[in-house]
């Protein structure tokens, strides 16, 4: 297959991480007799730097050009006093809302080489398997009226009928390809979005008669999350509550190091990164875990290509360089040998070439 890809490292460890990504995509091409066409362009703060922009239109054009979008992190203290439209991550919020992307999905699995850096027991935070699916681009946290008067600040949360419907769609469609089951998280006790929520996927479930549906309040469903996080398979959720839950699923992995996430639409599109930020305080001293820019990779040729046997590649080769004791310095785990990213990617990739 040949496939354009647009890379936009960003700042602080996000160039280190994409670069890993981008040579592990190499080698699954030579492998696998693909195609992969890289358009590098900027986002975040080096585009602020170079452009006076965190989003250039050369870097809208780039990714319009493209089947699928890598992306490393955004930010750091150089920019922090910048105005708003000026700030790093203003590009990354024009970049979902330019392209739609609706869909956020993180996958949290325990990795069981590392359950030892978990801050849950293990037994708890074994056997762990589950996508957060988080509706993106709506809510709270778009919704107008939105003002700060003297005496109130006003947020405003609107869903629609469609915005739900195309979201829970997506979380229907990943369960099928799971163990069937989803959680969909909601206040229905209290809010009109969430009565409107519960609505839409007890109507859409009519069409995926293979799916188990069950309804959680969301207060129940964060405290599920630590105590036995086993129990859910596909979670799907509005804006806010899955900006909250996801980050709370994110410390059961036990490292922000070995987290993809992805950010798509309905046609496939989509635009993939690591969970974690841009790391400033080991920026450029080739010690950032890639896991999470790898595996990241790998959901993109899952989820937008189609590539499943190269994506299960690419997690299986993570999977055992970590199982035979190689890490970066963030998992702290006994008896690991701590390398550095450079000689980590090396590794994967001679895994890679092995199996
Ligand atoms: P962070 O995720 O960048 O770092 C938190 C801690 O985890 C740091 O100690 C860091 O060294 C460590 N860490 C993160 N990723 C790592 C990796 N791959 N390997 C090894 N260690 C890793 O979050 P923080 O410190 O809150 O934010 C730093 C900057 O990143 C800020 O400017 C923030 O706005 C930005 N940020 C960007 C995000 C994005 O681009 N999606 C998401 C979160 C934060
Ligand atoms: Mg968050």
């Amino acid at each position: 297959m040949k496939k354009t890809i647009a890379v936009l490292p960003g700042d602080g460890i996000g160039p280190e991480v994409t670069d890993a990504a981008v040579k592990v995509l190499q080698s699954i091409a030579m492998r696998y007799g693909h195609t992969f066409h890289l358009k590098h362009a900027l986002i975040g703060g080096s585009a602020v730097d170079a452009h006076n922009n965190p989003l250039p239109d050369e870097t809208i054009a780039a990714c319009t050009a493209s089947d699928a979008i890598l992306l490393g992190a955004v930010g750091g203290s150089k920019w922090d006093q910048n105005p708003g439209h000026l700030r790093p991550e203003k590009g990354l919020l024009n970049i979902r809302k330019h392209f739609d992307l609706f869909a956020n999905i993180r996958p949290v699995k325990a990795i069981p080489a590392l359950l030892g850096s978990s801050p849950l027991k293990e037994e708890v935070a074994k056997e762990v398997d589950m996508v957060i699916v988080r509706e993106l681009t709506s809510g709270l946290y778009f919704g107008e009226p939105k003002r700060r008067t003297e005496k109130a600040g006003i947020d405003t949360l609107v869903y629609t009928r469609e915005e739900i419907e195309r979201i829970v769609d997506q979380a229907f469609e990943i369960a099928r390809t799971r163990r069937g089951k989803v959680t969909s998280v909601d206040k229905a006790n209290v809010l009109e979005t969430s009565k409107l929520w519960r609505e839409v996927v007890e109507e859409r479930k009519a069409a995926y008669p293979d799916v188990e549906v069950e309804h959680m309040l969301v207060d129940s469903a964060a405290m599920k999350l630590i105590t036995d996080p086993r129990q859910f398979d596909v979670v799907v959720t509005e804006n806010m509550f899955g900006d909250i839950l996801s980050d709370e699923a994110s410390v059961i992995t036990g490292s922000l190091g070995m987290l993809p996430s992805a950010s798509v639409r309905s046609d496939g599109f989509g635009l993939y990164e690591p969970v974690h930020g841009s790391a400033p305080d080991i920026a450029g001293q080739n010690k950032a875990n890639p896991s999470a820019a790898i595996l990241s990779a790998a959901m993109m040729l899952r989820h937008s290509f189609g590539m499943h046997t190269e994506a299960a590649a690419i997690e299986e080769a993570v999977m055992s360089v970590l199982e035979d004791g190689y890490c970066t310095g963030d998992l702290s785990v006994e008896g690991k040998h701590v390398v550095s990213t450079d000689r980590f990617v090396t590794k994967v990739i001679e895994e890679l070439e092995r199996e």
